[in-house]
C-alpha cells in the first residue's frame, strides 16, 4: 500500500513513522512534511502545501496512492475528503460540512445547544459595541473567540473587563484575524483541569483513542499566551474508566447523535476539548475535526497495533475495540520552540544534538524543521516535540528531558514542567 500523509507538523510526522511500521504499507509520502520527516526510513516528502487541494488530488491519482491521511484542520474544512472522494480516492477525515465542528465556533456553539451537550454559556457577535455592552453585564473573566480557524492562537481568556473589552476590538475592528475574526464568540469562563478526548469514528461505531493532556499556554505553571500546545502526554489520570464513560454518554454519543439528526456524516478523528469541573462535569470547550498537536506524539508511541489496519477498518465499517492495542507505559513530549513563538520569532536557526537518542524510549518528532545543506534548522514555531516513555508520568518526563538537555540551537524555548500535575497525582 502507498499512503499519503498531508501535512508538515509533528503531528504528521507521528503518523507518517507509524504508518511506515505497518507490514502492508510500502511507502509513506508527506505533502509537504519537514526535517524529520525526510529522514524516516521509506518516507518521502512531496513538495506541495497541504492546502493545495488540486495538487494533492493530482499526486495521488499520479502515484496511486492507496490512502490519504490529513493531518491539519485547514484542509478539511475546505473540503479536501470531499474532492478526492469524488475523485474515487480514499482519503481519511471528514468532509468540509463535518468539519465546520471545529472550522467556525458559532456553528458549534449553536449544535451543542440544540442537542443539550454540556458547554459553557456564550453569546455571538459581529459588532463590537453590544459586544462591549454584553462583556460590562457579564463581568470578568470571560473568553473572547475568533469564530474561524486561527491555528489556536483565537482565544484569549480575559481576567478583567478591560482585557475582554482589547480582545473584541483586536478581533472586529483591528482584524488580527482576518476573516476568521468577522465574528466572535464570548463565552462564560470554566473552571477546572483541561483533557483532550480523541476518538475515530464512522459516525456509527466509535471507539476512545488513548486519553492524553496537553499544556497550552506558553510558559510554566500553565502562565503566559495560548499556544497551539507547548507539550502532551498520556495516558491522563483524570480520564479514569468512570470518567471516560461519563464523557462517552454525555458528550460523545450526543455528539453524534446530534450529527446524525442534522444529516450530516462524520468520518474520521474526532477531539474533544474537555473542562472537567470540580464537581466532576466535563463540559465541552472545543471540537476539533483531527488528531491534536502534539497530543499525537506521546499517543502514537503508545499504539503497539497497526494505525493504518485501524483507519481502513473504520473506512469499511468493522471498526471494533480489538483492533487497538495500547502500551500500559506513560508517553511524554516536550515541545522544543523558537523563542518569541506564539508571537514573533526566528528561523533558520541550525540544530545540534538531535543524533544523541541512545534509548528505544526516546522519540524526537519534528515540527517547524527543513534541511538545509545537511543540516536540520528551524523553520516555524513548534520546533520538535521530545518523547519520552516510561513506567510512570515521572520516568516519562524524566527521560523526554534527558533528550531535550542535549539538543541546542539559538534562542531555544521549552517548558520544564510538562506533566506535572499528573506527576503530582502520581504522588498523592
Ligand atoms: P479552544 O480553542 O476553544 O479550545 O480554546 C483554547 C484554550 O482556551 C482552551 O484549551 C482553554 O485553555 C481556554 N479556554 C477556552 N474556552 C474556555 C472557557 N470557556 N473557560 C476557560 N478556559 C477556556
Ligand atoms: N493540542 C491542541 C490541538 O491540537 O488543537
Amino acid at each position: 500500500m502507498k499512503v499519503l500523509i498531508v501535512g508538515n507538523g509533528g503531528r504528521e510526522h507521528a503518523f507518517a513513522w507509524k504508518c511506515s511500521l505497518s507490514p502492508n504499507v510500502s511507502k509513506v509520502f508527506v505533502a509537504p512534511g519537514n526535517g524529520g520527516t525526510a529522514s524516516e526510513e521509506n518516507v518521502e516528502n512531496v513538495n506541495i502545501s497541504s492546502d493545495d487541494i488540486q495538487k494533492l488530488l493530482l499526486f495521488a491519482k499520479k502515484e496511486r496512492i492507496d490512502l490519504t491521511i490529513i493531518g491539519p484542520e485547514a484542509p478539511l474544512v475546505r473540503g479536501i475528503v470531499d474532492e478526492f472522494s469524488k475523485a474515487g480516492l480514499s482519503c481519511f477525515g471528514p468532509s468540509a460540512k463535518a468539519s465546520q465542528l471545529e472550522g467556525s465556533k458559532s456553528f458549534t456553539k449553536d449544535f451543542l445547544n440544540r442537542h443539550n451537550i454540556p458547554t459553557a454559556g456564550y453569546k455571538s457577535f459581529t459588532e463590537s459595541k453590544p459586544a462591549i455592552d454584553y462583556i460590562k453585564s457579564k463581568g470578568a473573566p470571560l473568553v473572547v473567540k475568533a469564530d474561524g480557524l486561527a491555528a489556536g492562537k483565537g482565544v484569549i481568556v480575559a481576567m478583567s473587563i478591560d482585557d475582554a473589552i482589547n480582545a473584541v476590538l483586536d478581533i472586529l475592528e483591528k482584524n488580527d484575524f482576518g476573516d476568521a475574526g468577522s465574528k466572535i464568540v464570548i463565552e462564560d469562563f470554566l473552571e477546572g483541569e483541561e483533557a483532550s478526548f480523541i476518538v475515530i469514528t464512522d459516525g456509527e461505531k466509535v471507539l476512545p483513542l488513548a486519553t492524553s493532556q496537553d499544556h497550552k499556554a506558553r510558559d510554566n505553571n500553565d502562565l503566559g499566551p495560548n499556544t497551539g500546545g507547548m507539550g502532551a502526554y498520556s495516558p491522563a489520570p483524570i480520564v479514569t474508566e468512570d470518567m471516560t464513560e461519563k464523557i462517552m454518554n454525555e458528550i460523545i454519543f450526543p455528539t453524534l447523535k446530534g450529527l446524525k439528526k442534522d444529516g450530516i456524516s462524520y468520518l474520521g478523528f474526532l477531539y474533544a476539548g474537555l473542562m472537567i469541573g470540580n464537581d466532576g462535569n466535563p463540559k465541552i470547550l472545543e471540537y476539533n475535526c483531527r488528531f491534536g498537536d502534539p497530543e499525537t506524539q506521546p499517543i502514537m508511541m503508545r499504539l503497539e497495533s497497526d494505525l493504518v489496519d485501524l483507519i481502513l477498518s473504520t473506512m469499511n465499517g468493522s471498526l471494533s475495540a480489538d483492533i487497538v492495542k495500547w502500551s500500559n507505559d506513560v508517553a511524554l513530549g516536550v515541545v522544543m520552540a523558537a523563542g518569541g513563538y506564539p508571537l514573533k520569532y526566528e528561523s533558520g536557526k541550525k540544530i545540534s544534538g538531535l543524533n544523541k537518542i541512545d534509548s528505544e524510549n526516546i522519540k524526537v518528532f519534528h515540527a517547524g524543521t527543513t534541511t538545509k545543506n545537511k543540516d536540520i534548522v528551524t523553520n516555524g514555531g513548534r520546533v520538535l516535540c521530545v518523547v519520552g516513555k516510561g513506567r510512570s508520568t515521572h520516568d516519562a518526563n524524566i527521560i523526554a528531558y534527558s533528550m531535550v538537555n542535549k539538543i541546542e540551537w539559538k534562542n531555544e524555548y521549552h517548558r520544564d514542567d510538562i506533566g506535572y500535575r499528573a506527576i503530582s497525582r502520581e504522588r498523592e
